[in-house]
């Protein structure tokens, strides 16, 4: 396995549209996720309009977890405030449970808040890493998600080949992250969306840009459907494919382990 160290070069890596070197980036993105974690969900979804649940609403129909006592582990991979699990964990029998990681604490915590609110607590394991170093055995998880986190992970293609090595054969990759807009008209409202008005709603509601700024750049410097799916088949993973939601605002990518 290689670890994020081994990968460090001295180099920069882009942070939004700045460039930083690559062994500070993932510091300043954990200070983006620590800072504004109170206020993620309500961010979220005033900064989508809501879509942000429509989306991950179709995550959990592609993963369709089994409905009956059939053992089921997913792994939710930057879990965050705890969106995917929670969902999947409804939309499941009673043999599923869900490993929780993120590398944010302070995310963390408001997952664990929520989890424990909603009685499911015991379906739960929470873990504080890096998706770029599971640790967790090779052939663990009947199935691995990652919602609106890879692309602040700085080794995209450290953690898909993580993900492939602790899915069981069999198991499946599935993956949510903001993406291409292939609607002409659109992809210019989503700009002004994207560049003028949430910066200003995390100014006003949050009390400052910056981490917003971060979010909307993050996404911007993300590969395309395509260069997506050849990173995803690079890693091992077979009969990858996507769906576009919204026009490709956001983009739903599937690789299986076989
Ligand atoms: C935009 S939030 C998404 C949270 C949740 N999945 C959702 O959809 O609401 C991104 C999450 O990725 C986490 N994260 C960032 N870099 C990470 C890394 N290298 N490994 C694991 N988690 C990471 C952050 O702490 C944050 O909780």
């Amino acid at each position: 396995m290689t670890s994020t160290h081994e990968r460090a070069t001295g180099e920069t890596v882009s942070f939004g549209f700045q460039s930083v070197p690559e062994e500070a980036r993932q510091g300043l993105v954990n200070e983006v996720f620590s800072s504004v974690a109170g206020r993620y969900d309500l961010m979220n979804d005033l900064m989508s309009g809501g879509l942000h649940r429509l989306w991950k609403d179709d995550l959990i129909g592609c993963l369709a977890p089994p409905r009956s006592e059939r053992a089921f582990h997913l792994l939710d991979v930057a879990g965050g405030t705890g969106d995917v699990t929670l969902n999947a964990l409804r939309a499941s029998g009673p043999g599923s449970r869900v490993t929780l990681l993120d590398i944010s604490p302070e995310m963390v915590e408001v997952g664990r808040r929520r989890v424990a609110e909603a009685g499911l607590s015991e379906r739960v394991t929470f873990t504080i890493a890096n998706a770029e170093a599971l640790p967790f055995a090779d052939r663990s998880f009947d199935a691995y998600t990652i919602a609106f986190g890879i692309r602040n992970v700085t080794h995209i293609d450290v953690a898909l080949r993580e993900a492939y090595r602790v899915l069981k054969i069999g198991g499946r990759f599935l993956c949510l992250e903001f993406s291409e807009v292939q609607v002409p008209i659109l992809d210019r409202l989503y700009d002004f969306h994207s560049f003028e008005v949430i910066p200003r709603l995390g100014q006003a509601i949050a009390g400052e840009d910056v981490p917003y700024r971060y979010l909307v750049e993050s996404i911007r410097k993300f590969p395309n459907q395509e260069r997506f799916a050849a990173m995803v088949r690079e890693a091992g993973f077979e009969r990858v494919s996507y769906r576009n939601l919204t026009g490709g605002v956001a983009a739903i990518h599937s690789g299986w382990k076989l």
